[in-house]
């Protein structure tokens, strides 16, 4: 892969935030490219780290055509695991997605582990790890796509991946994903660091409109999170800054040893917490007893995809709960100041997404999961677990 090569980026404590990069060859192999502007990583490097890389796939009543592209684009080394929160009554979708994964692995025998978030073996498990910060009232794992990249982390955690990436079930274009994994690889092997983590920003997201396809560059979220993003950033130098183009980021990874050390806050709003908690805790020195972070650092990559992003619309009113959500991290970040709060509270006013009294709501944070023994965990869940099933040779 031909990448932009890292010119620019932005030290925040321990935190490099690097510029994005932009994929300018998908495919390559071991040869000079002899141009200093460009990077290559090598095809034979990426395939050698794609092993180390479980990839999570999130899925909650996705379709089953789409389900079935995305797993089928999973590049054939990496182990998969599902986690789905999909319906299992009326009708039951959950089964019609092991049957088309048990189906996929009869066909591939692809490594692939998969749970239903409702699981009572996997809530036990965390009740019985005295982790009941993503239960809800009925002792059940709570709905959200970030209690569901967590379940993720602990399984890439308990079968001794490396690395863990996040792909949504819900994408139209196969390819796409085989390419958002090889980008992973390579922003891993970019990293000088062990603490690395690699956000996708997209090429295009095209819309479907009257005149046609429009391939538009910015989706409303991102471009309202990133705005306040680096806001927030800019405070913590004191110098405006615009390095963040990857604040709501769906996809992306990062170094198991990371993904440990870091607290993960409830459904959308996943994505956006996980720069305001690494700023907060990393971008200034001494906060968190991880020294050996600060002594490495953190190192964010931010890769334009070649392929557009094409996914399932969910309509308005999740776009309009999804901002409120990203922009509540923010807002309640420590480092965010009375102005900064006020302009948010004036631009969720404005487009009437809370009302005059309100404010966005705090985020609901879970605790990092290196205080999950994930042995005992997984041994739990592996004896009491009704929906957990390994596909493996
Ligand atoms: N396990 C699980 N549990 N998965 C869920 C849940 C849940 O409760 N809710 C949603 N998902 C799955 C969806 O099925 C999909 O595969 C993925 O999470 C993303 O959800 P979407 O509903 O498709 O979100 P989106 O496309 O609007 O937003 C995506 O992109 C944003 C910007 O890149 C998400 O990935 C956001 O988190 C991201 O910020
Ligand atoms: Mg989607």
């Amino acid at each position: 892969m031909l990448l932009e090569a890292p010119v620019y980026k932005e030290l925040f404590g321990a935190v490099e935030v690097h510029e994005v990069q932009k994929v300018i060859k998908l495919d390559t192999q071991t040869k000079d490219v002899g141009s200093f502007t460009v990077l290559n990583v090598p095809r034979e490097d990426i395939y050698r780290t794609l092993e180390d890389i479980a990839i999570v796939v999130p899925m909650r009543n996705e379709k089953l055509q789409l389900v079935d592209g995305v797993l089928k684009a999973i590049p054939h080394q990496c182990p998969i695991i599902i986690v789905s929160n999909s319906k299992r009554e009326g009708p039951n979708l959950f089964k019609q997605e092991v049957d088309l994964v048990r189906h996929f692995y009869n066909l591939t025998r692809s490594r692939i582990v998969m749970v239903h978030q409702k699981d009572r073996g996997l809530a036990q498990a965390f009740q019985e790890a005295g982790y009941t910060e993503i239960l809800d009232e009925n002792g059940l794992v709570r709905d959200g796509k970030g209690e569901g990249m967590l379940i993720g982390v602990l399984l890439a955690k308990a079968i001794g991946a490396r690395y863990v990436g996040f792909v949504d079930a819900d994408n139209y274009i196969p390819g796409s994903v085989n390419e958002y994994v090889k980008d992973y690889a390579a922003g891993f092997l970019l990293s000088e660091s062990e603490y690395s983590m690699v956000r996708l920003s997209w090429r295009h997201k095209p819309k479907v409109s009257t005149r046609g396809l429009y391939f538009k560059k910015w989706g409303r979220v991102s471009e309202i999170t990133n705005r306040y993003m680096n806001a927030l950033f800019g405070l913590a130098t004191n110098f405006e800054t615009n390095i963040i183009s990857t604040g709501n980021a769906g996809e992306h990874a990062m170094s198991l040893k990371l993904a440990e050390i870091m607290p993960f806050s409830t459904g959308y709003s996943v994505e956006p917490f996980e720069l305001v908690y690494l700023l907060e805790t990393f971008g200034s020195w001494g906060k968190d007893s991880h020294e050996e972070v600060y002594d490495s650092g953190i190192e964010i990559f931010q890769i334009e995809t070649l392929n557009p992003h094409f996914h399932e619309d969910k309509g308005r009113e999740h776009v309009r709960s999804m901002i409120v959500s990203s922009l509540g991290t923010i807002y309640h970040s420590k480092l965010a100041t009375e102005d900064l709060r006020r302009r948010i509270l004036e631009e969720l006013r404005i487009h009437s997404l809370i009302g005059e009294d309100e404010e966005p709501p705090k985020p609901r944070v879970m605790p990092p999961v290196e205080t999950i023994e994930v042995k005992k965990w997984m041994k739990t869940l592996e004896e009491n677990g009704e929906t957990l099933t390994r596909f493996e040779v």
